[in-house]
């Protein structure tokens, strides 16, 4: 494993009790970071930071609640004295359905979750970096995002939502040391897998050059160089993980 450093940096990891965002908090702590995980799965959270060891702490928090978000934020500064890193990870796939048959309130939650999230998440953690002039932040955008899944049209739909916040806050920031990026990862093995049809999965597979999916690793691999001082020239940019599949 190559290492970045992230020495004294305080992370945020949305969704960070299982899969990608358990990865990237362990690949984070491994560099040197501390970080807080913020997933509204609390139980979850807290045996995955008990996991990781001292340097994970758990925070209770829905991403889709301003206020409840606000508070965490206090919280975790709080705890830490300051937010270095902010990677917005929270989502979830929903039912796999074509646009006609797809419930209006079953739209309005993905897009509620993968996008306002997001985009609250920002809203409430900026100040603070603008405040210290300095900051990370990388959204877990999809591969869907660019391409538009078949029968997922809320969450290829939200995820191109996200990779276009990214584009307009990373302008907004690109006079501060505030890098804004987004990652389009293809498919990988994790509980989202529980909330898909069968026929999507193995569609998600075909349509990967590579022939099998990402693992967590992996992505986590790049988020962390994302979250580095290393990148330092990169902003309002979406990083490619999709095993071949984005022609773009
Ligand atoms: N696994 C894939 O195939 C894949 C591919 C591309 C992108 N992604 C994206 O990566 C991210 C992580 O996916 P994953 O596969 O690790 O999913 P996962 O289901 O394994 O983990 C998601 C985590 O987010 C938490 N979460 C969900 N809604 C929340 C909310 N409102 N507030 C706080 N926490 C919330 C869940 O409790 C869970 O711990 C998602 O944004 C997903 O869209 C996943």
């Amino acid at each position: 494993m190559n290492e970045y450093d992230l020495t004294g940096r305080i992370a945020v990891v949305t969704g960070g009790a299982q899969g990608f965002g358990r990865a990237i908090a362990e690949r984070f702590v491994a560099s040197g970071a501390k970080v807080a995980i913020w997933d509204h799965d609390i139980a979850l959270a807290e045996k995955t930071a008990k996991e990781i060891g001292a340097e994970a702490t758990a925070f209770k928090v829905d991403v889709t609640d301003l206020a409840a978000v606000e508070k965490t934020r206090d919280e975790t500064l709080k705890a830490f004295g300051k937010i270095d890193i902010l990677v917005n990870n929270a989502g979830i796939a929903g039912v796999n359905k074509t646009v006609w048959e797809t419930d209006l309130e079953e739209w309005r939650k993905v897009l509620r979750i993968n996008l306002d999230g997001p985009f609250i998440c920002c809203k409430a953690i900026v100040p603070a970096m603008l405040k210290q002039g300095y900051g990370r932040i990388v959204n877990i955008a999809s591969i869907a995002g660019k391409e538009g899944n078949p029968n997922a049209a809320h969450y290829s739909s939200s995820k191109a939502g996200l990779i276009a916040l990214t584009k307009s806050l990373g302008k907004e920031l690109a006079q501060h040391d505030i890098l804004v990026n987004a990652v389009t990862p293809a498919a990988a093995r994790t509980a989202i897998f529980d909330q898909m049809t069968q026929q999507h999965i193995d569609f998600m597979l075909s349509k990967i050059p590579k022939g099998r999916f990402v693992l967590v690793e992996e992505l986590a691999a790049l988020v962390a160089w994302l979250a580095s001082e290393d990148c330092a020239f990169s902003t309002g940019a979406v990083f490619d993980i999709s095993g071949g599949r984005a022609t773009y």
